[in-house]
């Protein structure tokens, strides 16, 4: 499995079609609500199987100089709790901190709380609720 950017038209739409799948659809939101403009200036990596298939997606940006913030991390359901999300994440952090970010920050699902906190992240209050019913907890790792 490899980690790279996407490229192509393509590969691209590739990229966000698992994003939809994981994060949009089960909540019955439309194609297109899955993103949003700050992904024109954001770092995009997938995971990439033998068989080019993307499982995995995930995306960084800059809220200010020192400050990133990791979004819209996705696994595929039938690759969930192998360690790739972990990869993934490891990657984002190593982009962030080659970009001079001293602290990344994030908005946790419920759901995947115990994930970021394996992987050094501490709650730092309420995120934002999405849908109206997806509430998410704010949380912040300091980069060594
Ligand atoms: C959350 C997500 C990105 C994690 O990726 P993953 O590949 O499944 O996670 P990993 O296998 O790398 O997990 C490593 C460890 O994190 C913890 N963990 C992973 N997912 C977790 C979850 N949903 N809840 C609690 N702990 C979790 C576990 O300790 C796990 O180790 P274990 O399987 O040996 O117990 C992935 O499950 C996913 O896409 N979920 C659905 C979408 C989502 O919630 N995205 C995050 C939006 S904020």
């Amino acid at each position: 499995m490899l980690i790279v950017e996407p490229a192509s038209p393509g590969e691209f739409e590739q990229y966000y079609a698992l994003r939809w799948k994981i994060l949009r659809e089960p909540w019955q939101q439309p194609r297109g609500s899955e993103r949003d403009p700050q992904d024109e200036d954001s770092t995009h990596l997938m995971l990439v199987d033998d068989r080019h298939r993307i499982t995995g997606v995930g995306r960084l940006h800059f809220n200010t100089i020192r400050e990133a913030q990791i979004r819209y991390m996705a696994i595929d359901i039938m690759h969930q709790r192998k360690g790739l999300g972990s990869r993934l994440l490891e990657a984002l952090e190593s982009r962030a901190r080659e970009l001079g970010a001293a602290r990344i920050v994030l908005d946790a699902r419920e759901a995947a709380l115990g994930f970021y906190r394996k992987h050094g992240y501490a709650v730092q209050g309420e995120g934002h609720v999405l849908f109206e019913r997806i509430a998410h907890v704010r949380m912040v790792k300091q980069l060594a």
